[in-house]
């Protein structure tokens, strides 16, 4: 890192293998970037929104492996520093690798519009993971739709993949990310500090702040709007760092869901859970935690478990400094937080558990992957001698926001955790909340299945229930 800023009219990155210089606007989508600039059709659109995995990539960023991610909700911003290889950049010497062998050779496609996609898909998790569970090869493709030709051959040819041997291509070096990129009327700029962040954030508070781009791509991705500047947080080593005590994380805003998950996999299996059920791989690959909270939907399902835990959030800006709250009061009314216009948030710390502590976090979805909330229970019990002394009890997809049961927590305390201060805690469910009805789901599914989560905590902390817990 150099305090000398480094312009350019250009996105730098590596493309299959090969350093590129494109004047285009930051605020480009990939999938045009690819397909358009590029001239590099493999990679398909079939959603533009995330959901299909058609136009999966493999980005490098930084020293970790390539990783799977969705290119229609990426821009050229997130390319500039990175390495992006498409389905063309596979072959090597004009051979097939053992991922697009198997998957020709197994019968596992047949329109093949998804197969790029799913080889791609496949790569990064066989890069990853030499030999994987056939749980982790699910997980993998979760995010990769296929309408013709049906997951079980696509899941063989994993496996025949996977017994060929895939070996990881050793990193392209990476051209140095630029600070500031401005080509057709978009600015984008790319702070290391967090000091350079907030200075602007000031300077531009109406910029696009842009984090994983998870949320902001599906908006970009139909270009009904342009992004004249952007404020990237993926540089900022403040946000991107992740401290560990013995008594908490503090998860910096631009560290992913994909980062979170392995922090978190042994203290937390309920948690864990909950997080490889967010999106898909590509989806936690890019989508930061920050972006979940700043998007504040209140189906989001960061926040609900979050609250739940007791984590506090904390904001900064070039005037006031750094701030800390509790994050269950960074929620004001429907999409309005705490946050003013010329602050980031910085971090989320997160209490590790101890002793006498239980959490539970229950996702109710249309879909079991890569679908967002209906309703999101999450709970955090502290007992003693068979009584709850301390509860919190938080949801998502009841209210504007994601919110704690008060009313609820307050039937719980002083008491066993049983049927009797279970229906007493169902009974107060409508003095916390007023659900509405979308086309998710009805007020009354939403009241209903709320008190059945909590009826699912008694039941699983009684050991009726065997959770399925994250791969
Ligand atoms: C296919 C698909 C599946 C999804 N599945 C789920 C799911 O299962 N559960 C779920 O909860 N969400 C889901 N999402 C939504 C999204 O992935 C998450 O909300 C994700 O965490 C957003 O993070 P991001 O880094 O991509 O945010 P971005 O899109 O970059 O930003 C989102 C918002 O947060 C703001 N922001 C980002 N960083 C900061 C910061 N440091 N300070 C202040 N504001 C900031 C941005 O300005 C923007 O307003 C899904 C999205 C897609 C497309
Ligand atoms: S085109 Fe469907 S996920 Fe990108
Ligand atoms: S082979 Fe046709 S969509 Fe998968």
């Amino acid at each position: 890192m150099t305090d000398q800023p480094r312009t350019s009219d250009s996105i730098r990155f590596v493309l299959n293998g090969k350093p590129v210089a494109l004047a285009v606007r930051p605020d480009t989508t990939a999938l045009d970037v690819i397909r358009n600039h590029a001239g590099l059709t493999g990679t398909k659109e079939g959603c533009a929104e995330g959901d299909c995995g058609a136009c999966t990539v493999l980005l490098r960023r930084g020293e970790g492996p390539r990783q799977a991610a969705n290119a229609c909700i990426m821009t050229a911003a997130q390319l500039d520093g990175t390495e992006l290889t498409t389905v063309e950049g596979l072959k090597q010497d004009g051979v097939l690798t053992p991922v697009q062998d198997a998957m020709a050779s197994n019968g596992s496609s047949q329109c093949g519009f998804c197969t790029p996609g799913i080889v791609m898909a496949l790569t990064g998790l066989l890069e990853k993971a030499a030999d994987p569970e056939e749980e982790a090869i699910h997980d993998a493709l979760a995010g990769n739709l296929c309408r013709c030709t049906g997951y079980r051959p696509i899941v063989e040819a994993a496996k025949t993949a996977a017994k060929a041997g895939v070996a990881a291509p050793s990193a392209a070096g990476l051209p140095e990310k630029q600070t500031e990129v401005s080509c057709g009327g978009s600015v984008l700029h790319q702070p290391e500090t967090l000091d350079q962040l907030t200075a602007l954030r000031a300077a531009y508070p109406d910029a696009v702040l842009l984090a994983g781009g998870t949320d902001l791509g599906v908006a970009r991705a139909d270009y009904h709007s342009d992004w004249d500047r952007i404020i990237s947080t993926a540089q900022v080593g403040e946000l991107r760092a992740i401290g560990e005590t013995a008594d908490a994380w503090t998860f910096g805003a631009a560290v992913t869901w994909e980062e979170i998950l392995q922090a978190v996999r042994a203290d937390y299996p309920s948690l864990a859970t909950l997080i490889r059920r967010f999106g898909s791989t590509q989806i936690r690959a890019m989508g930061t935690v920050g972006g979940n909270i700043g998007t504040a939907s209140p189906i989001g399902d960061g926040p609900p478990a979050l609250i739940a835990l007791g984590a506090t959030i904390t904001l900064a800006s070039k005037a006031g400094g750094a701030r800390t709250l509790p994050l269950e009061d960074f929620f004001l009314d429907y999409r309005k937080t705490e946050l003013k216009p010329d602050e980031v948030i910085v971090s989320v710390t997160v209490p590790r558990p101890k002793a006498g502590e239980e959490f539970r976090v229950y996702k109710l979805s249309k879909r079991y992957d890569q679908d967002i909330s209906t309703v999101c229970g999450a709970f955090w019990l502290a007992t003693e001698g068979g009584k709850v002394t301390a509860c919190r009890l938080a949801y998502g997809g009841m209210a504007a926001i994601p919110k704690r049961a008060k009313a609820m927590e307050n039937k719980l305390l002083d008491r066993p955790l049983d049927r009797g201060s279970v229906s007493e805690a169902i009974e107060a469910l409508s003095e916390d909340f007023s659900p509405l009805s979308d086309w998710r789901g009805s007020a009354a599914y939403r009241k209903k299945t709320a008190a059945a989560l909590l009826h699912r905590l008694a039941r699983d902390l009684a050991g009726e229930i065997v959770e399925v817990m994250a791969l």
